[in-house]
This record gives structure tokens, C-alpha cells and sequence, in this order.
């Protein structure tokens, strides 16, 4: 999942003020590059208090760039997403009345709710930005926009999964009210690469906390799949391939039960890298399918140990099916701090060399 944060703050550093009517921080000029991002995304996601204060409809207000979503087969609108423990939200508010994209509320909260009529409920056992995210995934959302607010912000980037942030600063507003909602970008800014540029009266960053680095990861995630092809096929266990690629660029290689009948595709190309006395730390590890979360026949599940190794990334192509377990592989490794970045593109083809499961293309 691409994750894009935008936010627009006051000369001061203030989301909002504390008035009843909703501050306007834009100019029409940053309004319309905040179009082209919602354009951009799959779906767009804010914290309930924001959907209370505000009432956004977070829909693309733009003939033109509705047109072109149409014509490349996406919804004229992308999705709304929200969070919400207290599930106090309104049903006749925007969030679910206006435009026609798919409304979804992630809650922890089990109690029955009017809302089940407007939206998707999703409950979940707890609100981490990291299951938020893996749940969009499994949806099919490839690219999310988060614009606030500042709570749900910090739920992000404190579990590090912001890719770019867009801040547009109007000089020209001043709030000076400590209790409003602040932000400020909670990392280092000298550290990260940015762009900033004028744009009608606002000042624009943009900083880009994870590099693109789709070329590289679909190159090895081909072979990981290429390599899951010389699994011999068994009724217990699906056919998987991994490539590790360490910080000095040594690659190790593995597939499903290549040396032993209960070894997985990971713990195999980790078990190499070991012998071998690499250093895994930092390391990257491509699997052709989610790396798993509990295992019976071997004492560690492979998220385990890409964890216990100290691996920074994980690739793969499809999320375990649930034909034998149900897999929380994605999120623990994101609890963990570990990026993972998953490439549906070539998941078909993962599927179709799972066939003798009944897995299709
Ligand atoms: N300038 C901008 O770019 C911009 C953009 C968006 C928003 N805003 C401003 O931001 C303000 C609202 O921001 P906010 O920070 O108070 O609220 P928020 O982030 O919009 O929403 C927070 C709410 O999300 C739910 N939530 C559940 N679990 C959470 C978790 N783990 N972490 C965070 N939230 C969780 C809770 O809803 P429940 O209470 O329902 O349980 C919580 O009250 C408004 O004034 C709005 O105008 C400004």
C-alpha cells in the first residue's frame, strides 16, 4: 500500500481553531492539487472527530479527473475510510450521504449500530494504523490518502507507515490558540528528502519518508515466484519461494520443503544466510506468498524469525489464503517495524502454481 498524508496548517502550525465553523486553510490553487491527490488514491481516510467536526464529503469535485478515473475502470470516487472507537458518528452525515464511493468504519467496538445500514463495519481487535492498513490491502486498496486529523495522523507515523507527506502551510492564517489541533511532522525533516515550493500565497512540502522502490521489488518478487515453481505439489502445503537480499547485496535463495518436509520457503533462504554468516540486519526478504504467523510443526513461524533476524522489509505477491490457518503474518511484521509492501499484480500467478489447493488465477 502507498500511504500519502496531507495536511494544510495555519502560519502557526494549526490544523483547525476551535470555533464552531470549519477554518478554511487552502487557497483554490492547493484545493486543487488536494483534488488531484483524492483523484490519485483508492481511498481516503480521517479519524471520526473530524468527520463530527467537519463533515467532509472527501469526494473528487472535479468533472475532468472523475472522467479520467471512469476511463481507467476506477469508481468516479475513490473510498471513505474512518475509525472510530465510540462509533458516534451521524448517518445522514456527508462521510455516508455524499458522492458514490464505498463508506467503511473500523471499530473495536462490538456494540450493534444504526451506522451497519451506511457503511461497511469492520471490527477489528484493535485500531493500529498496521491492521487498518492490511485490512484495506486484502480489499484490493492499493494507494491510500490520510488528511487528518492530527490524531489519526500520529497513528501513522508512529508506526512508520507513511510513504510521502504533503504539508501546505498559509502564512497568511494565524489561530494562536494552544488547545486548537496542531501538527507538526513527527520526524526529523533534515533527514528525509523534500520538495518545497510556493503555490499561491501557501508554502508546500512535500518529504518522502520511503523511497519507490517498485522496480527492484517486482525484479526479485519474480524470482521468489519463479522459485516456488520447484515445489513438488503436496495437499498440506502451498508451493512458496523467497528471496533474501542483505544490506551488502548477497542474495539467498529458497522454496517449500526444498531441504526438509516442514521447512517453509523463508526459513529455508534463512536457514543459507545463516550458515553462510551473513548479516541479515536490514536485510530485505521477497516471498511469493505472506510470510506466516503460526506454525505447528516447527518452533518459530516465519515471521518469527524474519523479526528475531532483524529483516527491514517484506515482499510478497498474495496474502495466505485461508485454506489451512488464518494468517496475521503482514500485521505482526508492521507491528514490528518492519516494511512490508505487497504486489497484487503477480498475485494471480501465485494463486494459479497454489492450483492443486483449489487456488485460481
Ligand atoms: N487542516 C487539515 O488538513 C485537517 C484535516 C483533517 C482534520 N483536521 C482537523 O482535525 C481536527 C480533528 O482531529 P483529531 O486529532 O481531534 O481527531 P481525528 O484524528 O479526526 O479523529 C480521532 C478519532 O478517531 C477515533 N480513533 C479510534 N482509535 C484511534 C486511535 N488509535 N488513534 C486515533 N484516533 C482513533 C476516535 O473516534 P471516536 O471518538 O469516535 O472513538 C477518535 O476520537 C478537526 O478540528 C479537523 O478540522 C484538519
Amino acid at each position: 500500500m502507498n500511504v500519502y498524508a496531507s495536511v494544510a496548517l495555519s502560519g502557526d502550525g494549526y490544523m483547525d481553531d476551535r470555533s464552531p465553523r470549519r477554518l478554511i486553510l487552502s487557497t483554490p490553487a492547493d484545493w486543487r492539487e488536494v483534488m488531484r491527490l483524492r483523484a490519485w488514491a483508492d481511498a481516503i481516510l480521517v479519524g471520526a472527530e473530524t468527520v463530527r467536526r467537519d463533515d467532509p464529503s472527501l469526494t473528487v469535485r472535479d468533472e475532468a479527473l472523475r472522467r479520467e478515473r471512469l476511463a481507467a475502470n476506477r469508481p468516479a470516487d475513490p473510498a471513505k475510510v474512518t475509525l472510530s472507537r465510540s462509533l458516534r458518528l451521524a448517518p445522514a452525515s456527508n462521510f455516508f450521504t455524499a458522492g458514490s464511493g464505498a463508506r467503511i468504519v473500523f471499530t473495536d467496538n462490538a456494540a450493534a449500530s444504526p451506522l451497519e445500514t451506511a457503511a461497511e463495519i469492520v471490527r477489528i481487535p484493535d485500531l493500529s494504523a498496521a491492521r487498518i492498513l492490511t485490512e484495506l490491502e486484502k480489499r484490493g486498496f492499493e494507494r491510500l490518502l490520510v488528511e487528518g486529523g492530527p490524531r489519526t495522523l500520529g497513528l501513522f507515523f508512529a508506526e512508520g507507515l507513511v510513504d510521502t507527506l504533503r504539508m501546505a502551510v498559509n502564512p497568511a492564517v494565524r489561530v494562536g490558540d494552544p488547545h486548537a489541533p496542531r501538527f507538526e511532522p513527527p520526524f526529523d525533516p533534515a533527514r528525509f528528502p523534500q520538495q518545497r515550493r510556493r503555490l499561491e500565497g501557501m508554502e508546500v512540502t512535500t518529504y518522502t519518508l520511503h523511497p519507490d522502490r517498485t522496480e527492484e521489488d517486482l525484479h526479485y518478487l519474480r524470482q521468489a515466484i519463479a522459485l516456488s515453481r520447484r515445489c513438488t505439489p503436496c495437499a498440506t502445503s502451498y508451493r512458496v519461494g523467497a528471496v533474501i537480499v542483505t544490506r551488502s547485496g548477497d542474495r539467498f535463495t529458497g522454496y517449500t520443503h526444498e531441504t526438509s518436509p516442514t521447512h517453509h520457503a523463508e526459513q529455508e533462504a534463512i536457514l543459507k544466510a545463516t550458515a553462510a554468516g551473513a548479516d541479515l540486519h536490514g536485510a530485505s526478504i521477497y516471498s511469493s506468498m505472506e510470510p506466516c504467523s503460526t506454525r505447528s510443526s516447527e518452533p518459530e513461524s516465519c515471521s518469527e524469525l524474519i523479526l528475531r533476524h532483524g529483516f527491514s522489509r517484506t515482499v510478497f505477491a498474495l496474502y495466505e489464503p485461508s485454506c489451512f490457518v488464518c494468517c496475521e503474518g503482514a500485521v505482526r511484521l508492521r507491528k514490528g517495524g518492519v516494511e512490508v509492501r505487497v504486489y497484487p499484480q503477480l498475485a494471480g500467478e501465485v494463486r494459479a502454481i497454489n492450483g492443486h489447493l483449489g487456488l485460481h488465477e
